[in-house]
């Protein structure tokens, strides 16, 4: 899906470099400049703002899901961005699309007699 038809950025462009700044030690907040900066590009009329900080929201989540992102710092940067975001298009944006509950897996059952059982 295109995100920003100025510069035609997708949303997978905007989960990859996601994934690269979120997993940096120092991860600044992942706003729509800091990710299309990024990308090596510069937002022209900034019209697709809103899109793309629910694009950056649902992404974070789905990376977390995954488990390719560390899951304190992706709500972490949940958090604050929609702090950054109250009162915005951007919010409604994202209210329209609410996170599904994750489901956490319980622990597979050791088979009977197992090697790391005592004998
Ligand atoms: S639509 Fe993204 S900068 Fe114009």
């Amino acid at each position: 899906m295109i995100v920003c038809s100025c510069l035609i950025i997708t949303d997978a462009q905007i989960e990859q470099a996601l994934l690269e700044i979120l997993r940096s030690p120092d991860a600044p907040l992942p706003t729509p400049g800091v990710v299309y900066r990024h990308l090596a590009k510069k937002m022209v009329c900034c019209g697709c703002s809103p899109l793309a900080v629910s694009t950056i929201y649902r992404k974070i989540d789905e990376l977390a899901q995954r488990g390719v992102v560390c899951p304190y710092a992706c709500a972490n940067a949940q958090g604050r961005l929609r702090k950054c975001a109250s009162d915005t298009l951007a919010e409604r944006l994202i209210e329209l699309h609410p996170l599904k509950p994750r489901r956490i897996e319980s622990p597979a059952p050791t088979p009977q007699g197992s090697a790391l059982e005592p004998a």
